[in-house]
C-alpha cells in the first residue's frame, strides 16, 4: 500500500510558526557553529552541559520558570523551577565533591524517575563527574557489569534496587559510595559505604562553584549493546548540549511557551539528551512521568499539565492504537500541537492514525546513542512522506556508501547508512576500547551500521540493521549478551538468539536452545531459563520465547548461524550454507 505524503501549511500559518521557517535555506545557511553562537560557556572559560541546562537562565527571567513539572505514578506532583534546579544541584554537586568525585570520575544512578534522579543527574557534571544513568529494570548482572567496566565511583539507587546490589557489592571494589534515594520513607538499615540522599543535601551547601570543564572533557555515558561482546559504554562531552539545544529547537521544535514530555527513561540516551539536557538548555518547561506506560494514564498526564510537544517511540504509538480512539476521547487532548517519534521504523499506519486519532502526524527522527543527537528527521515545515525517517540536520551530512564503504551511491539503492564526522555530540569513545571506536570510521565516515536509501529528494528510507542487533520496543539488544546469559544455565549447552517480527514491538527476541546431556526438554525447564536470564538482563532483553533443538546451526569454525535461524523461523531462503558444519 502507498500513503500520500502529508502536506504542510505555510509555515506563516503554523501555531506558534516554527523554528526552522525553511529547511533548504537552513541546509545552506546554518551549520554547528551557528548553533554552538546559542550556548553560553562557563563565565570563567571553558563548558559544563549543566550550566547551560541550568545555571545559565539565572541571569533571565526563565529562572522562575517550571523546569520540570514532576507526576508522580501515584498521581502525586511536585514542581521544580529553573532557580530550584540550580539550587539543589549545586548542593548535591557540593555533597559529591566531598565524597571525593572529581573531573572524569563516572556516577551512576539506578533508579526511577523520581526527581532525585533528575538532580543526581544534572550534578554529577557540575562536579566534573561522567554520569551512567541505568534502568531500574535491569537485573543485578546488568548492572554489575556495567558499574565494573566503567568503575564507577558512586551510584545512586533506592531501598528496594538495593537487593540487587547488596550480593555484588564485594565485587566492586571501585565503588566507594552509594547514596540511597527513599523517598517514600521505607525502615532501611544503612550498611558501611551507603549515605543517605536527604542527609547529604541537607548537610551541603548553596555555595558551590562548578568545576571549570572543557567542551571537550566526558560527561555522558551510556552503555549500547553490538553483535559480539558485551555492552559498551558510549561517552558523550560537554559539548554534546550543542547539539542537543540546536535540535531540540529546531526539530522537536520547543518554544518558549511550550510544555513538552518526553516518554523515555534516561537509562536511554534520548531521555538524557531531550529528556534533560536539550529542552532545558533552551528554557523549557516538561513533564516528567514516574510510571510506565498505559494509554489512559499517559493521555491524562497530557489533559493534566497542557502538554503541547511531545516525543515518544513508536511501539508506543502503536500500543496506544491498540488501546483505540475510545480512550483518546475521553480526555482533553487539545493542548497537543506537535508529536515526533524516535528509535525504531515508524510504520505508516501509526502516523495515519495519529492524524486521525489527535488531528496530528508523528514526525519520525532518526538517530543513536553513538551520535548523541538527532541526525535526519521530519521537520514542521517539510511534507512528511510516511514511513521515511526524513532529511539530515543542517549540518549533519549524511550518504548511502557500498558495501566497501569506498563509494556513495546514487538515490534508490539500498546500502549503508554513513554520517561524515564531527558534530558537537558524536561519541567520544567507547569506554575503554579505543579499537572498537575507531573501527566505526572508515575512508573518512562514521558507519552506522544501518542500512537505508535516499530517493530523489534527500528524504531517507530506513532498511534494517546491518548486523544481528535486535530492536525490541525501541531498545537494542545484542545477541551475544543474551547467549551468554543463557549458556550459563545448568541445563544449556548452546544458544542461538535472533529477532522475529512483533505487531507491537517489531520484533522479539526468541531463543534456540540445545540442552545438556540429562536434561528434557519441558515448559517447567523454559520457565526456569527465563528467570535465570531475568537476573542478568534487561527486562526487554530476555526472550519471550525459547524453542529447543537437539543442535544449532554452526559454520566449521564453530560460530552458531543465527541468519540460518532466522531463515528457518521466517521460511525464508537459507542462502549460502557452504560454511555450514556437516
Ligand atoms: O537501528 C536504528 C534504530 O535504533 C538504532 C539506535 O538505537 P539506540 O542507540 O538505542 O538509539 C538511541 C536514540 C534513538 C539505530 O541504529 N533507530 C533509531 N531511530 C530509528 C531507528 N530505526 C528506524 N527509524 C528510526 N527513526
Amino acid at each position: 500500500m502507498s500513503y500520500q505524503p502529508i502536506v504542510k501549511p505555510p509555515a506563516a500559518s503554523m501555531p506558534f510558526g516554527p523554528n526552522l521557517v525553511d529547511y533548504d535555506q537552513a541546509r545552506a545557511d546554518l551549520g554547528w557553529t551557528d548553533f554552538a553562537a546559542e550556548i553560553n560557556g562557563l563565565p570563567g572559560g571553558g563548558l559544563n552541559i549543566s550550566y547551560e541546562a541550568l545555571d545559565r537562565h539565572l541571569a533571565t527571567p526563565i529562572k522562575n520558570k517550571v523546569a520540570i513539572f514532576w507526576e508522580g505514578q501515584d498521581e502525586t506532583s511536585e514542581t521544580y523551577t529553573f532557580a530550584e534546579l540550580a539550587r539543589l544541584t549545586d548542593r548535591l554537586a557540593g555533597a559529591l565533591r566531598a565524597l571525593g568525585v572529581t573531573k572524569g570520575d563516572r556516577v551512576f544512578t539506578y533508579m526511577g524517575r523520581t526527581p532525585e534522579l533528575y538532580i543526581a543527574l544534572l550534578a554529577v557534571p557540575k562536579a566534573g563527574g561522567i554520569i551512567g544513568p541505568l534502568f531500574a529494570a535491569f537485573g543485578p548482572d546488568a548492572v554489575k557489569d556495567r558499574l565494573l567496566d566503567s568503575q564507577a565511583k558512586v551510584l545512586f539507587t533506592t531501598p528496594t534496587l538495593m537487593k540487587n546490589i547488596r550480593p555484588i557489592i564485594p565485587e566492586l571494589p571501585d565503588l566507594k559510595t552509594i547514596v540511597i534515594v527513599n523517598r517514600r520513607g521505607k525502615p532501611y538499615e544503612f550498611g558501611d559505604r551507603e549515605k543517605a540522599f536527604d542527609q547529604i543535601m541537607a548537610d551541603g551547601s548553596d555555595d558551590f562553584e562548578i568545576e571549570p570543564t572543557d567542551a571537550e572533557d566526558f560527561c555522558i555515558m551510556h552503555y549500547t549493546s553490538g553483535t559480539t561482546g558485551k555492552p559498551k559504554g558510549v561517552v558523550h562531552a560537554h559539548q554534546a548540549v550543542v547539539g542537543h539545544h540546536a535540535t531540540a529547537r529546531h526539530v522537536l521544535d520547543l518554544h518558549p511557551e511550550d510544555v513538552y514530555w518526553c516518554t523515555a527513561d534516561p537509562g536511554w540516551v534520548t531521555g538524557t539528551s531531550y529528556g534533560i539536557f536539550g529542552p532545558l538548555a533552551g528554557g523549557i518547561t516538561q513533564v516528567v512521568y514516574e510510571g510506565g506506560f498505559s494509554a489512559s494514564r499517559w493521555y491524562k498526564v497530557i489533559d493534566k499539565y497542557r502538554v503541547t510537544a511531545w516525543y515518544t517511540a513508536p511501539t508506543a504509538i502503536r500500543m496506544l492504537m491498540k488501546a483505540g480512539e475510545e480512550v483518546v476521547q475521553k480526555y482533553d487532548l487539545s493542548s497537543l500541537r506537535y508529536m515526533c517519534s524516535v528509535g525504531e521504523p515508524l510504520n505508516p499506519e501509526a502516523i495515519v492514525w495519529g492524524q486521525k486519532a489527535f488531528g496530528l502526524p508523528f514526525h519520525d527522527n532518526w538517530w543513536q546513542t553513538e551520535t548523541g543527537c538527532i541526525q535526519i528527521a521530519n521537520y514542521p515545515i517539510m511534507d512528511i512522506r510516511p514511513g521515511s525517517m526524513g532529511r539530515p540536520f543542517p549540518g549533519v551530512t549524511a550518504a548511502i556508501l557500498n558495501e566497501t564503504f569506498e563509494r556513495e551511491l546514487p538515490p534508490g539503492e539500498e546500502g549503508h547508512l554513513a554520517l561524515k564526522p564531527p558534530w558537537p555530540s558524536m561519541f567520544r569513545t567507547y569506554w575503554g576500547r579505543q579499537d572498537l571506536y575507531d573501527s566505526r570510521f572508515v575512508n573518512g565516515w562514521y558507519i552506522t551500521g544501518d542500512k537505508a536509501r535516499m530517493d530523489e529528494d534527500g528524504y531517507f528510507w530506513f532498511v534494517g540493521r546491518a548486523d544481528d542487533v535486535i530492536n525490541t520496543a525501541g531498545h537494542l539488544v545484542g545477541p551475544f549478551e543474551v547467549e551468554s546469559a543463557l549458556v550459563e544455565h545448568p541445563a544449556v549447552a548452546e544458544a542461538g538468539v535472533i529477532g522475529v517480527p512483533d505487531d507491537l514491538a517489531m520484533e522479539l527476541v526468541k531463543a534456540f536452545v540445545s540442552l545438556k546431556d540429562g536434561y528434557e526438554p519441558s515448559d517447567q525447564l523454559k520457565k526456569d531459563i527465563r528467570i535465570f536470564a531475568k537476573k542478568k538482563l534487561h527486562a526487554l532483553s530476555c526472550p519471550r520465547e525459547i524453542e529447543f533443538l537437539p543442535g544449532l546451526p554452526k559454520t566449521r569454525s564453530g560460530k552458531i548461524m543465527r541468519r540460518l535461524l532466522k531463515a528457518r523461523e521466517l521460511g525464508l531462503p537459507e542462502g549460502d550454507t557452504s560454511t555450514l558444519e556437516e
